[in-house]
């Protein structure tokens, strides 16, 4: 049996490629940075989900053979012009600490009637060192004034998506993965790869 070609996810976030393993782990053998201690950290230096996407796949891709998927993700919010967007993982003032996010999130939308929001991840194939294809997943909803719910991880606390009237902390992790922006960007990346011919 030939072995299976391999696609390697440039995190090191063990829940972000536990959760690609699962949608794409039957036609690859599913590796995350993890497997290359020695690799330098990249700096997501870039202005957009998509440039940051780039400078991770294209990064790990010119190191190493084989597909690399990278992502990147973040919140945007209609009544801060999109922000927090590529700086939502520092909003708070440290990477990383949802609790300060968050607090900031709820301190910037006091008392603004435009809740509006999204969720966007985009996604980069790369080979060689060079970008292949890109995806973008969104998810709409809105902000609530207060935390709701102990599931997820940084602001879903906070965010209520279209046609539900709880957060994602509070509807679980089936749910959330069923809809969120990370999900639809890889339902994309999998119709891409699956009309490949993937060697
Ligand atoms: P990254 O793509 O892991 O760099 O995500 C950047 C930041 O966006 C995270 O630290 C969170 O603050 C936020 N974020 C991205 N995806 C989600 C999500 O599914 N729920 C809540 N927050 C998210």
């Amino acid at each position: 049996m030939q072995p299976l070609p391999r696609l390697i996810i440039a995190t090191r976030n063990s829940h972000k490629s536990a959760e690609i393993r699962a949608m794409i782990g039957d036609r690859f053998e599913v590796v995350d940075a993890t497997a290359f201690p020695d690799f330098p950290e990249i700096e997501e230096t870039g202005t957009t989900f998509l440039e940051n996407a780039r400078l991770k796949a294209e990064g790990i891709s010119s190191r190493v053979a084989g597909w690399v998927l990278s992502d990147d993700s973040g919140l945007e919010v209609d009544a801060l012009g999109g922000a927090p967007g590529v700086w939502s993982s520092s909003f708070g003032g440290e990477e990383g600490n949802h609790a300060k996010n968050n607090a900031r999130l709820l301190a910037e939308m006091a008392g603004k009637a435009d809740r509006g929001a999204r969720f966007r991840c985009t996604m980069v194939l790369a080979r060689d060192g060079a970008e292949v294809a890109n995806f973008s997943g969104a998810v709409e909803g809105r902000l609530v004034e207060a935390l709701h719910g102990a599931g997820g991880f940084g602001y879903d606390p906070l965010f209520i998506p279209e046609g539900f009237d709880r957060t994602f902390a509070e509807l679980g992790d089936d749910i959330k993965n069923s809809l969120s922006h990370r999900s639809r960007a890889l339902q994309q990346v999998v119709v891409f790869l699956n009309a490949q011919e993937i060697k």
